[in-house]
């Protein structure tokens, strides 16, 4: 895990997490060998449809899914699902602890009914019905590191009718995806891939797509076109061929450490920092390594810049989930640490050292 050790006490992962060598190569070699997919018939262009659909594979294998979309990252496939979905009776169901990305969407759809509940399962029970068409929500929080059962969830919906729309961006990276979905939304840059890369998995491809234009069509004419019914009528444009090939990398090294050890090296760094945050403020309960939490009369920036001197990274402020941290009770925002596998027991106490000092100014 050596190459995966940054110059700082990295704890803001989920921000974004680090790089591997394998992806950073990954990343690279196609820029030495560059070609379009699905478009011109010579040899390099050859051998880049053969790898994006090669890394297609693997990403879909690592999410146990029917089909992959290549979109720029998670929130792009949220937004795909949201303004894509073939509403009936445009009523949807998400939590108050949704992050921007699934709120802002949904709040722009003015033509939709709106539905927000606690993130509990019997809040859930008690609002499911033949009535809803979707239900958007996350697996794991990125503010508490809350778990939801989307096994259950998704149990709720099947038997309802309802489509569940899995925001999986501080979930995939973290535990094994062995829950079903109808469409589940992700980053590579969370889970030691590259920025500018995420996938949509979904089960059908039913949705309308929400860009348009080269590789997405069979047949234009002036005055009519006709669609490609396969995964490219939602990638127009010239997509992240690095990116792609950099995501397919990062699969296979999460999958050579092993997605079960990540989740039980994170479940002690989880106990680490509750014990390490046991004199603060804290919000929420949480099973993966993200904790939020506040100093007593410690505005939260001035904590994550001092921490920052010390030479610890962590976040703070709303984490781009403003309605959430409040609901929690922290109105004016909160510190957040975020561990991932390569963190170690040494970083937490580095942690818990600093913010005893820091502690004492206040
Ligand atoms: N969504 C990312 C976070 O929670 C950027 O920090």
């Amino acid at each position: 895990m050596e190459s995966l050790r940054s110059d700082v006490v990295y704890l803001d992962n989920a921000c974004t997490t680090l790089k591997p060598q394998d992806v950073i190569d990954a990343v690279v070699e196609y820029y030495k060998r560059p070609a379009c997919h699905g478009r011109s018939a010579h040899a390099l262009a050859r051998e880049v449809n053969e790898r994006v659909e090669e890394a297609r594979e693997r990403v879909a294998r690592f999410v146990n899914a029917k089909h992959i979309i290549w979109t720029k990252n998670a929130t792009e496939a949220l937004n795909l699902v949201i303004n894509g979905f073939p509403f009936r009776n445009k009523k949807v169901v998400t939590t108050i602890l949704e992050h921007h990305a699934v709120l802002l969407p949904l709040l722009r759809r003015k033509d939709l009914e709106v539905k927000i509940i606690e993130p509990t399962l019997e809040a859930w029970e008690g609002v499911i019905d033949s009535s809803v068409d979707l239900a958007v929500t996350f697996a794991v929080n990125n503010t508490t590191g809350q778990k939801q059962n989307i096994k259950e969830i998704y149990k709720l919906c099947e038997d309802n009718g309802v489509k569940l729309c899995v925001d999986g961006a501080q979930a995939v990276p973290h535990l094994k995806t062995d829950y079903p979905y109808h469409y589940l939304c992700f980053s590579a840059h969370k889970m030691c891939g590259p920025t500018g890369i995420g996938a949509l998995a979904l089960s059908e491809l039913d949705l309308e797509p929400l860009v348009l234009g080269g590789g997405t069509v069979k047949e234009v004419a002036i005055d009519r076109y006709t669609l490609l019914p396969h995964e490219a009528k939602y990638e127009a444009g010239i997509q992240h061929y690095a990116g792609i090939f950099g995501f397919a990398a990062a699969c296979k090294f999460l999958e050579q450490v092993g997605m079960e050890q990540i989740a039980e090296k994170e479940r002690s760094l989880r106990m680490l920092i509750d014990r390490a945050l046991s004199e603060y403020i804290t919000y929420g309960k949480g099973e993966v390594a993200t904790a939020i939490f506040n100093l007593p009369n410690a505005p939260c920036h001035e904590v994550a810049l001092m921490l920052d001197k010390k030479g610890i990274a962590v976040r703070s402020g709303y984490f781009c989930a403003q309605p959430g941290v409040m609901w929690l009770g922290a109105k004016e925002g909160t510190v957040r640490v975020s561990a991932y596998f390569y963190n170690n027991e040494e970083d937490i106490k580095v942690l818990g050292d600093a913010l005893e000092e820091i502690a004492l100014l206040y």
